[in-house]
């Protein structure tokens, strides 16, 4: 875990009882090495030789998974209602990274790789016109950011229970608590399941985090009567 990290207001638990959503992106491939004379974002597709050589598995390298992944929660309606209460990617070597909701990121995956590389060297990004930080690297566990009263679900192709999410998200012993969806950004293996209440699956096909991600979304569009 990185040193010098800021404690900062906003990384008190996000309100509770106000119906809200948190998401963590699990087990994200973020890791940066030096390439020749600068450092860069490890993927499959540009570093294959690079990992190889480092006795890595290039198909372990995506990603590009999480940046789909965030693209989803970030361009969908539930966020631009204000529904998306705090969103964190814990990346594979155990860095916890807290993402402004409101933040543009960049859409070409070459941008988003130069944005990681510079947030992980400098541990937080500041919006341009202001001191707001949109991107920050946060000390974890990433379960002191929930809410106490919050309900927190895990998500696998390989969990028992299978769902339909839009019948899922309406039970009404939910109610208005906060919900904490937990996703893997990998492209193989499970999330950590030790700090999540239910663990199901949502489709009886294996599914990318994006569109695994979009279900989740527009289930709870649909539940509170977003269009
Ligand atoms: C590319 S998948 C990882 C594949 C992994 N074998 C699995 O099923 O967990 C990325 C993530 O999308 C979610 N996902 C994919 N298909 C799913 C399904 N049918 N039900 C629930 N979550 C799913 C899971 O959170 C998974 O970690």
């Amino acid at each position: 875990m990185p040193g010098g990290l800021e404690q900062d207001v906003d990384e008190q638990p996000a309100g509770s009882g106000q119906g809200g959503v948190i998401f963590v992106l699990e087990n994200a491939n973020l890791e940066t090495a030096k390439v020749g004379k600068n450092y860069e974002l490890l993927n499959c597709d540009d570093h294959a030789n690079f990992l190889r050589r480092h006795g890595k598995d290039p198909a372990l390298h995506r990603p590009d998974i999480c940046h789909q992944a965030l693209l989803t929660i970030l361009d969908s309606p539930l966020n631009k209602a204000g529904k998306l209460k705090a969103l964190y990617v814990h990346t594979a070597k155990n860095v916890l990274i807290q993402i402004n909701p409101q933040v543009r990121l960049p859409r070409t995956f070459r941008r988003f790789c130069g944005l990681m590389v510079q947030l992980l060297q400098k541990l937080s990004i500041r919006a341009t016109n202001g001191p707001d930080k949109l991107l920050k690297v946060v000390k974890g566990p990433v379960t002191k950011y929930f809410p106490p009263d919050a309900h927190r679900i895990g998500f696998s192709h390989s969990a028992k229970t299978l769902v339909a999410m839009q019948e899922w998200v309406q039970r009404p012993e939910l109610g208005e608590r906060p919900l904490v969806f937990v996703v893997g950004a990998f492209a193989h293996g499970k999330i950590d399941d030790s700090y999540v209440d239910e663990y199901i699956s949502l489709s009886q096909f294996p599914l990318s985090a994006a569109y695994a991600l979009c279900r989740i979304t527009n289930a709870l569009e649909q539940k509170w009567g977003i269009v």
